[in-house]
């Protein structure tokens, strides 16, 4: 794949769009077509240098695959450094937080840091009107301050392991997708209960290269994980959804927390008698600060990313299926910053649905535009075309690969609009429009009330009070007419529920006026009714109704037309992605993120996101304070801030220009989940924290481009300066190992200059 880059390195751009314009407009097609083929397929096996940096690679194979190119880019540690199941390594030093992001161990005594978003959940469990730790920040002065959180995990990777074989041991191609899919579970569970006994460790195992390899994880999970500090929001949110996904970026995006275990540092609940955990490795933290061209890694666990799709996917998902939910999106997004906007209280309510809903419908847009950019989807397809000529030509190749991308095009057909219905309802159901998910969270009821379950009521008025603490019905009912009108719009008529077909914004706003479930008041005393009334009042809830005939259409006919092509899809995937590693097989193939552990690497590097326009690698202080807006919701800040901007007390966490550092961009290949990771130089030191993506490279999770896709990190100088200079809390820092820059020898410096002068 790699050697493709050539074709459409800088200067060599010409030949592809060339040789796609004689194509469409030569009378000479065939022959035209014939020469392209062949100077591609010279092209293609060309030797050429791998671009170093497109990849999450699995940490136990990187000996193997990556270890002399890391080392060609100025690593000085080496694999068995970075994975060892002999010896402490920085593995032992990351861990999975919470299961939705990265965290990284930074002293002996448990002390992890992740992303203030990472911890965001936390921190907002423990605030209150008194105590609001978003807004003012949280620092325990002590080991008694640091505050538990129930049903919070850390879990480290003790071992990782190839069980291909085993997992597809007597699963042969003749199965059905039922049959593999059984043998393999079976198969699963022996290796589990066998390797569980053996090492005494959880173990999961995880499909890679879409099933074509299996690998085993051996975790330990703490469970006891309480929150030592975070900043305000004003720093650790700073910039907020006008800066997300944005670069230049100046957003101190961490909160800390420490690992608790029993007297013999193994896992357990929370217990006041447990103490901080010792990790097998901590990362120590440089303070050496970064150069432009600097060896970086990030270390971390990607949620997931789909690489090898095939064009056709790519070309529906950006043309058709993005652009619907984007729209969704939007449509919800600008009726609730009105409401946000007009009322402080429905503001809060809403902070977090409009921050989820935002973040991803910016990241869509940013994929789109980075797709079109850089031509992903014409590149794809040359490739299929190289694809497709070598499976016809090459006996050694099965025939099953040459019906593949075919078949991908005839099935995308009959699958897009199935998706596209989907994700109408889900997202316009389930995403935007609070009040439908909330009934649809209530859909027991009837059952529940007609088998006569205790406390039904009192249970489901319990359960609904934090659905009504972040509810405006105003608000909620502008949503529903509108995206509901949207909804029966753009879903194909014949593929929601059939209730749908007679729709009007009229018929919308007087079912929602009149529903139980779209009002506190009229869902409790409804529910005060007794059983027997109940029945009755759900039946005639047309709200409730539709609601239920929605999902019930949607569990029912579409799912099964969706669910049909899909495991069609699924198995073609395998094959697909098992003849791309057989086809270029000199490539080197990373499999594509499914939240285990992973390590991508790169360099400190900024880039062009424009013509004309050139990024720098890092930001200071000095633009932060540039962007302050006072009383802003965005870019507010906090005084104790501008007074050390004036003062310039950055003491030892200043560059060499005297500038504090805030954040810096690199060519690490991360992905949503690689929050919190930690970004690591060629010593193995921690050099900052993982937190975003540019924009322009937000597609990076399709096509990876070296051009212009980087990570967004916090310097973790600025980390430092944070919790020692600006919240006096230099306690933690006492307990981290820092690494000063290497001292220059300096040449002896002689005062009096000897008579002769001095020696050559
Ligand atoms: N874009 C970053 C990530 O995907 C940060 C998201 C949190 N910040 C926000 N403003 N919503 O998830
Ligand atoms: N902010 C993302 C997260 O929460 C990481 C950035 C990305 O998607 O690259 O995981």
């Amino acid at each position: 794949m790699k050697r493709f880059g050539l074709i459409f390195g800088k200067g060599s751009q010409f030949l592809f769009w060339d040789a796609l314009h004689l194509l469409s407009s030569s009378s000479n097609y065939k022959m035209i077509k014939m020469r392209l083929r062949r100077l591609l397929f010279a092209l293609l096996f060309l030797p050429i240098a791998l671009s170093a940096k497109e990849g999450m690679w699995i940490p136990m194979l990187l000996a193997d695959l990556n270890e002399s190119e890391m080392k060609d880019l100025g690593m000085s540690i080496s694999a068995e450094d970075i994975y060892s199941i002999n010896q402490g390594s920085l593995k032992d030093a990351v861990v999975h937080f919470g299961g939705f992001c990265t965290g990284e161990v930074i002293s002996s005594e448990g002390l992890v840091l992740t992303n203030h978003h990472c911890g965001f959940g936390a921190i907002q469990s423990h605030s209150s009107v008194e105590n609001n730790y978003l807004r003012d920040g949280f620092w325990a002065q002590n080991r008694q301050e640091e505050l538990p959180n129930d049903g919070l995990f850390v879990r480290f990777i003790k071992r990782i392991d190839d069980v291909t074989q085993r997992v597809l041991y007597e699963v042969t191609d003749d199965m059905t997708e039922k049959e593999r899919a059984e043998k393999i579970k079976e198969n699963i569970e022996a290796v589990k209960a066998l390797e569980e006994e053996e090492y005494g460790f959880e173990a999961m195992v995880r499909p890679f290269y879409q099933g074509n390899q299996y690998y085993l994880f051996l975790t330990q999970t703490y469970n006891d994980v309480r929150l030592v500090g975070a900043p305000p929001s004003s720093i650790g949110k700073y910039g907020a959804d006008t800066d997300n996904w944005m670069w230049p970026r100046h957003t101190g995006d961490f909160s800390l927390f420490r690992i608790y275990a029993d007297a013999d540092n193994n896992p357990a609940e929370y217990s006041e008698t447990n103490v901080a955990y010792t990790p097998e490795h901590h990362l120590p933290i440089s303070l050496a600060g970064i150069q432009p061209n600097d060896f970086t890694m990030v270390f971390g666990f990607p949620g997931s990313t789909d690489e090898y799709m095939p064009a056709t996917e790519l070309e529906m998902m950006v043309g058709v299926w993005d652009p619907a939910k984007i729209e969704i999106r939007a449509m919800a997004l600008d009726l609730m910053g009105e409401a946000m906007r007009a009322d402080e209280a429905v503001k809060i309510q809403y902070a977090s649905t409009q921050a989820g809903l935002a973040n991803s419908w910016k990241k869509w847009i940013g994929i789109e535009q980075g797709i079109t950019a850089t031509n992903a989807i014409e590149k794809k397809r040359v490739r299929e075309e190289y694809f497709q000529n070598a499976v016809t030509k090459n006996r050694r190749f099965d025939a099953k690969y040459k019906t593949l991308l075919p078949n991908y095009s005839k099935l995308y057909g009959q699958w897009s609009p199935y998706v596209q219905a989907r994700n109408l309802y889900l997202e316009t159901c389930f995403r935007a429009i609070g009040s439908t998910s909330f009934a649809y969270q209530m859909r027991n009821l009837p059952t529940e009330f007609e088998e006569g379950a205790p406390n039904t009521a009192e249970n489901a008025i319990s359960a609904a009070k934090g659905h009504w603490k972040d509810y405006n019905e105003a608000l909620e009912r502008d949503l529903f007419v509108s995206l509901m009108a949207n909804y029966v719009a753009k879903a194909d008529a014949n593929l929601r529920a059939p209730e749908l077909n007679e729709w009007s914004n009229e018929k919308a706003e007087e079912m929602f006026n009149e529903s139980m479930f779209t009002s506190q008041e009229r869902f409790e005393s409804a529910m005060s009714k007794g059983a027997k009334k109940m029945e009755k009042t759900l039946q005639k809830d047309d709200f409730f109704q539709l609601v239920l005939s929605m999902f019930s259409y949607y569990r029912s006919d579409l799912a099964a037309g969706y669910g049909n092509v899909k495991a069609q899809l699924d198995s073609m995937d395998r094959l697909y992605m098992q003849a791309q590693m057989e086809v270029f097989s000199k490539d080197r193939f990373f499999p594509d993120a499914n939240s285990t552990l992973r390590l991508s690497y790169g360099k400190v590097e900024g880039f062009e996101p424009r013509d004309g326009v050139t990024y720098d690698y890092y930001t200071t202080l000095d633009g932060l304070v540039a962007k302050y807006q006072p009383g802003d919701y965005e870019f507010d800040l906090p005084p104790r801030i501008l007074e050390l901007h004036s003062t310039q007390e950055y003491g030892d966490y200043a560059n060499e220009k005297g500038e504090l550092p805030v954040c810096f961009i690199a060519s690490n290949h991360t992905s949503g989940g690689n929050s919190g990771s930690p970004a690591i130089n060629g010593k193995g030191e921690l050099i900052g924290l993982n937190f975003d993506r540019v924009w322009e490279g937000t597609m990076s999770d399709y096509n990876f481009d070296e051009s212009r896709c980087r990570n967004i990190m916090v310097d973790v100088r600025y980390v430092l300066f944070i919790i020692d200079k600006f919240a006096g809390a230099g306690y933690l820092v006492d307990e981290m190992d820092l690494v000063y820059a290497a001292e220059e020898v300096a040449e002896p410096v002689l005062e009096v200059q000897p008579e002769g002068g001095l020696p050559d």
